[in-house]
């Protein structure tokens, strides 16, 4: 065994279904242990089979369908739970049974109602009992964290004893600080006579927010596996966050000194993927998985991150599987990060002049506006900073549309002093007036994205279209508005020829992003 390597077992499936209002089908279940094991997690708990006949079921199709982890089925420790167990994840290639039952005053008193020595024997017998079925046996005293030590030490010596080959502490109510529990994992490293027989396993609760911390503490004085669940789901306020447990332990490896065996770029992969199937969101300020994990905004962070990423990123979003770190442009963004960004939608070469300009309408903008998005910004780079001149100027259109005949449009456009006209039919009116359009500028153009959207309401609202039109290889996006919309949508198109003309005959800064 290498010792330094912590066994991922994942609960999501176990634990994680227990999150009140989550309910998993079978093909859900296979869904995520075929994803866990590309994940490559060491053990997947699938379910608990006395619960219902559909958990029974799906950790049975679990054990059959997936090979290279342990597949677990939980058990309490009593006879008829344990075989139920085994019949379900008998087919599995690396079977195993988890068994609990609980050690502390207040479950035993109030909950089962049994004494110490009655609860250390059940322990004992059941351990036995599966391991004469099972050739792996896990055993959990739940509620440990809450156990008196000296009887935990007991009942962890009789299990291991009676063949448990992982004993499991659960903080099972989230109870514990770090220090605290480290010392306590470190006390039955230290106290139990058989325990290097055995794995220590931790199953941390996050009631008060410390389940990762806790585990974290664990590892360091001797735990060597770790349940968690993606996305940290689980009864009441979760369990341990298997991502971040897998991060913390690969990005402080030097303070940690241990290492997992996950691919960790599949875990945005995971991430979504649970959390489609159990329809919790992510929150955008989840740690390593969520939309924020890897966004800068500040503008003091945006030019850090230009400048060099591990500024402000202590691992990197390829790592965990995000194509990479965004940079949002925001009320808060500095000029560097608007002038990254303006590159990013293509508007390249701008002079330094142009950028400070943009940058001041931008940040105007963002004073009334929520969210700023790339419209807007593209608004403002084609409407106020590059106003291009009508060289292309709409006199008289027409058209003639109707659902028995076919769409036909005249145009009648100015150019450089001379009067064009030229008519086209077309698969509706605004087909028809693009390729009148078309004819009269004599360039190769391909409507690539047509948007209309109504400003204002009742019968004299305006029609606003914004088209994207293709010219050798470079998108154009330009907008017409008019109360007819066929004329709106004449207007974005000679918008568009204007730009791209400008484009040809003039420009040293590019007026239009190029992302075809
Ligand atoms: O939280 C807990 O104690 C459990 C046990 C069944 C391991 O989930
Ligand atoms: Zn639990």
């Amino acid at each position: 065994m290498n010792d330094n390597k912590v066994y991922i077992f994942d609960t999501t499936m176990r634990d994680g279904e227990q999150t009140p209002r989550v309910n998993l089908n079978m093909k859900d279940k296979i869904e995520i242990a075929k994803q866990l094991e590309k994940l490559n997690v060491d053990v997947i708990e699938a379910g608990f089979p006395i619960a219902s006949q559909g958990d029974f079921e799906a950790v049975r199709a679990v054990a059959k369908a997936v090979k290279k982890p342990a597949i677990v089925a939980l058990s309490r420790a009593v006879k008829k739970d344990i075989d139920r167990a085994w019949e379900a994840v008998k087919y599995a290639e690396k079977p195993r049974i988890h068994t609990f039952i609980a050690t502390s005053d207040v479950h035993m008193k109030y909950k089962l109602k049994m004494t110490p020595d009655q609860v250390f024997k059940q322990a004992v017998d059941m351990v036995k009992y599966a391991k004469s079925i099972c050739p792996s046996v896990e055993f959990s005293p739940e509620d440990a964290s809450r156990t008196d030590p000296q009887f935990l030490y007991k009942v962890l010596e009789g299990a291991i004893d009676a063949g448990a080959d992982i004993v499991n502490i659960p903080d099972t109510v989230g109870y514990d600080i770090p220090e605290e529990y480290g010392k306590f994992i470190k006390g039955i490293k230290d106290n139990v006579p058989n325990i290097d027989k055995a794995i220590i396993s931790v199953h941390c609760h996050d009631d008060l927010g410390m389940a990762v911390a806790n585990s974290i503490a664990a590892v360091k004085n001797g735990a060597r596996q770790i349940e968690c669940a993606v996305n940290g789901i689980g009864e009441r306020a979760g369990n341990a966050a298997l991502e971040e447990i897998v991060m913390a332990i690969k990005t402080r490896e030097d303070y940690i000194g241990c290492k997992t065996d996950i691919v960790t770029t599949e875990l945005v992969k995971t991430s979504k993927l649970v959390s489609h199937a159990t329809g919790m969101d992510i929150p955008n300020n989840k740690s390593i998985v969520g939309a924020n994990a890897f966004a800068h905004e500040a503008g003091i962070h945006q030019h850090g991150m230009l400048a060099c990423s591990s500024t402000y990123e202590i691992m990197t979003p390829e790592s965990v599987g995000f194509k990479k770190s965004t940079l949002v442009i925001g009320k808060h963004s500095g000029r560097h990060g608007f002038a990254q960004h303006l590159k990013e939608l293509g508007y390249d070469n701008l002079s330094e002049d142009k950028i400070n300009e943009a940058f001041k309408k931008f940040k105007d903008l963002t004073g009334k506006k929520k969210i700023v998005s790339d419209e807007d910004i593209e608004t403002i780079m084609n409407h106020e900073i590059f106003q291009v001149p009508e060289a292309y100027d709409l006199k008289y259109f027409q058209f003639s549309s109707g659902n028995t005949t076919v769409s036909t449009s005249t145009v009648e456009i100015e150019y450089k002093g001379k009067t064009i006209r030229e008519a086209s039919c077309g698969d509706g009116p605004v087909d028809a007036a693009f390729k009148a359009i078309e004819k009269v500028s004599d360039m190769d153009l391909k409507l690539k994205d047509y948007l209309i959207k109504s400003i204002g309401s009742g019968k004299d609202a305006i029609g606003e279209v914004t088209v994207k039109v293709e010219n050798n290889g470079r998108i154009f996006t330009a907008k017409g508005m008019s109360t007819d919309v066929v004329e709106a949508s004449a207007r974005a198109f000679i918008n568009a020829i204007n730009r791209i003309d400008y484009e040809i005959n003039n420009v040293s800064d590019k007026i239009q992003p190029e992302r075809v």
